[in-house]
């Protein structure tokens, strides 16, 4: 089995980005500029912008982000996407989501200037990628697209079983790998928490993708040996002998899967980190799109 690493491959993105964009501003251009806002104190939302932010400015970008009360109301919110959609400064707008129960989400992703939201949340993005035209797409079935590159993971042809449909991950990642693209190509079944006998499809993938949100879910005897797995799952498990109180549980449980498995990405350091990665390509892209380069 070998380790799909996501340290070492976003790195190596990061690393690409970091020497085109010196190359951009050494002619005098400025800086990328990512705007991420978060409502209220989820904590781990909290940590998620922060790990964004850390890594903007470690790749030279700028970075603001905008910590609201929980009491913002919606048009408040509303008001600020509004000021950020307009500032010619700034190139990639997140809002950071759960959102308060008084906000309607869909409405503010909706509200994002489309060119500028490097989440890919947008009914733009989102038609775009179901049409299979150039847009923004969701930075965790993009990273996992740059993971499977970066090890030359042929998927022409191949079975892929997304596990999950959400509008983040599983559904536009079943869009990615049937798109026409060289590493998309593959016959895909998108299963999700109505699927009945699950197993009789997954152990049919030579491609599992899984984000269910269900630590543990996905064991060896589901898995087809050989099978490419990746565990997009991230689940925080109380654990009071640690400092920070939890650790991270992927979707698969990787003990026994590693056994079968060709390919696996581990949790932490795999896929989460891919994430990052894909929103700083996202973000570059928005910034060399506004900046005509
Ligand atoms: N909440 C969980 N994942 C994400 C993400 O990728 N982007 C935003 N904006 N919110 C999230």
């Amino acid at each position: 089995m070998t380790l799909l690493d996501g340290k070492q491959t976003a790195e190596s993105i990061k690393e690409e980005i970091r020497q085109e964009l010196d190359i951009i501003t050494q002619k005098g251009y400025r800086k990328p500029h990512l705007v991420a806002i978060l409502v209220g104190n989820d904590g781990a939302s909290r940590t998620y912008v922060d790990s964004k932010e850390r890594n903007s400015i470690a790749l030279g970008f700028n970075s603001t982000v905008l910590r609201l009360a929980e009491e913002t109301t919606q048009d408040e919110l509303i008001t600020i996407v509004n000021n950020y959609n307009n500032n010619n400064d700034i190139d990639g707008i997140i809002v950071q989501s759960p959102l308060p129960k008084h906000i309607d989400e869909k409405l503010i992703t909706q509200t994002i200037d489309p060119n500028k939201d490097v989440d890919g949340f947008h009914d733009i993005n989102m038609g775009k990628l179901a049409k299979g035209d150039e847009g923004f797409v969701s930075a965790t079935p993009l990273g996992i697209m740059m993971m499977l590159k970066a090890y030359n993971i042929q998927t022409t042809g191949k079975h892929c079983v997304v596990v999950g449909r959400s509008n983040i991950v599983g559904r536009p990642m079943s869009l990615l790998m049937s798109s026409n693209t060289e590493f998309g190509n593959a016959t895909v079944t998108l299963c999700h928490s109505r699927t009945i006998n699950i197993s009789d499809y997954t152990k049919q993938a030579d491609i599992l993708i899984v984000a269910l949100g269900k630590p543990g879910f996905i064991t060896s005897d589901m898995v087809k040996p050989g099978a490419v797995v990746i565990d997009v799952g991230i689940t925080r498990i109380d654990d009071a002998s640690r400092k920070s109180g939890f650790y991270l549980k992927g979707d698969v449980d990787f003990e026994s899967v590693k056994e079968v498995a060709s390919y696996l990405t581990p949790v932490p350091g795999g896929v989460g980190l891919m994430t990052i990665a894909a929103l700083l390509s996202n973000t570059f892209k928005a910034y060399k799109l506004h900046l005509g380069l």
